[in-house]
């Protein structure tokens, strides 16, 4: 379990690559926010990018962002938010609140956890039942590309990236954890035939039955 993220390097690569999105990511970002209501918990906010797609229905967002650097920026994008933005530096492991959430939202997060497994099950424990989990999260692709990412995971990708990994099988963890999918795409951020690791996403909606 993780009690500390502390990583200068990866805080650096994606203050600078959150800022410079291209609209076809930011685009995924408003779909897997749109619709949502009530008190939601963001996983692993990064730098907030987030925060300005949740719609008004929203009446609070309480996100956990545990490295430091990260966090200074997404409690200045919480200021500038349209919907009231708390940050915490816990992790998602040490994250506990007394009152049930009414969704919970993960982007580009479980890739980057030590046991995603785990996280998933205390999600599902943190909603009310009917709650739901919007998730956005580049996966196991087949074929080359699965050999490619196997390799990447295996070598400099998590060192390099936050602990990212590239070959999950999220769908299967968000299931696995008692979770019904209501609505779920994949969708390629790049061209099939480009040689990148992380290109196949996963967007969806998953309810606490
Ligand atoms: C690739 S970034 C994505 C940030 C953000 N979710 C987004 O969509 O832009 C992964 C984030 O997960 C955070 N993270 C890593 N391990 C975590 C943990 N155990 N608990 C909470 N957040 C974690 C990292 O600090 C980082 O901000």
């Amino acid at each position: 379990m993780s009690d500390v993220v502390d990583n200068p390097f990866f805080a650096r690569l994606w203050t600078a690559m959150s800022s410079r999105e291209p609209e076809s990511l930011r685009r995924l970002r408003r779909e897997n926010l749109a619709g949502l209501t009530g008190r939601v918990l963001e996983v692993g906010a990064g730098t907030g990018t987030n925060f300005e797609f949740y719609p008004a229905t929203v009446s609070e967002v309480v996100a956990v962002e545990p490295e430091r650097r990260l966090a200074e920026h997404a409690r200045k994008a919480a200021s500038g938010a349209a919907v009231p933005v708390v940050v915490s530096t816990d992790t998602v492991e040490q994250f506990a609140d007394a009152e049930p959430f009414d969704a919970v939202v993960c982007s580009l997060v479980l890739c980057s956890v030590d046991n995603p497994d785990d996280v998933v099950r205390q999600l599902y424990s943190a909603l009310r039942p009917g709650g739901e989990l919007r998730y956005l999260e580049h996966v196991a692709s087949a074929g080359a590309r699965a050999r490619l990412q196997r390799v990447a995971d295996a070598t400099v990708w998590p060192r390099l990236l936050g602990n990212c990994h590239t070959h999950r099988h999220t769908e299967d963890t968000i299931t696995g954890a008692g979770f019904r999918v209501t609505a779920a795409r994949r969708q390629w951020t790049f061209p099939a035939w480009v040689p990148v690791p992380v290109a196949e996403f996963a967007i969806g909606v998953a309810r606490r039955p």
